[in-house]
């Protein structure tokens, strides 16, 4: 079955589930995260912001409208009201009930087990501080090292940064969009610079070709595109040579390259 396939196409290549197994599960649920475990994905990646009360919770917008049932922007909720909220229903009734996890309930679950986090920390313009917090979380746990199969990443580098200085010892990502290139290139002076702080550049995947992955590799870094959910994109990307594809679908990556 296709649970079960082996990775064909490139051995080395991660799958990693993005806001866990979300096209199977509600993203950034308990649900769609075991659902990226069941899948054999190598990571499930998570969106993390803070509430009122300063408790790090997994949601992707800054509001909790589209994936709850209820309304309002995530900072103006503390931890026991956004608790409340049913972030389950809204996808499929069969996942009614499902809770905002916490980023402190993933760690304890799934540290140490066969599949990585992949911390992407959002708008943190919006959240004073929720670089030291994530650091805390991550201390108070004993994670400090490369070999933990966590990574921490973002679209804002000065975070990144933050978060380096932090744990220098803990992988970390750059997100990049569009917007943020040189007329859509990834030029070799943001990789000089992203190669101090980062381990990884994980660009929307319409930035990739051979020549960049072949630069990024050149800066010693790693590059993950997000977010993938087509086989023939998987395939040209596989032969880019990138070392592990961001996707809603972890199977299509884990898939055998002759199964389409
Ligand atoms: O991990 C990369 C990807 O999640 C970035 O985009 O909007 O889904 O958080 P977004
Ligand atoms: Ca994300």
């Amino acid at each position: 079955t296709m649970a079960t396939a082996a990775k064909a196409t490139n051995p080395t290549t991660f799958s990693i589930a993005h806001r866990g197994a979300s096209g199977q599960a509600p993203e950034n649920t308990m649900a769609a995260f075991e659902k990226s475990l069941e899948y054999q994905a190598d990571y499930f990646e998570v969106d993390v912001q803070m509430t009122k009360d300063g408790e790090l919770i997994l949601m992707h917008d800054t509001t909790v409208d589209r994936t709850t049932n209820g309304t309002g922007r995530v900072k103006d909720f503390t931890f026991e009201e956004i608790r409340a909220l049913d972030a389950g229903s809204w996808f499929h009734e069969s996942f009614a009930g499902e809770k905002v996890p916490t980023l402190g309930e993933v760690l304890d679950r799934y540290t140490g087990s066969n599949i990585g986090v992949l911390v992407e920390l959002k708008n943190p313009e919006l959240y004073p501080g929720i670089e030291q917090k994530i650091a805390e979380e991550l201390i108070q746990r004993n994670i400090t090292t490369k070999d933990s199969n966590i990574i921490v990443q973002s679209f804002h580098w000065n975070a990144v940064k933050k978060i380096h200085q932090l744990l220098p010892d803990i992988a970390t990502g750059v997100l990049i969009g569009y917007g943020q290139t040189v007329a859509g290139k990834i030029t070799n002076e943001q990789l000089a610079s992203f190669q101090t702080y980062a381990s990884y550049v994980n660009p929307n995947k319409g930035l990739l070709n051979n020549n960049t992955v072949h630069r990024i590799h050149q800066h010693r870094l790693k590059t993950w595109p997000y977010t993938v959910n087509d086989r023939k994109t998987i395939t040209q990307l596989l032969h880019f040579g990138v070392d592990g594809i961001i996707t809603d679908y972890p199977l299509l990556v884990n898939m055998p390259a002759n199964a389409t």
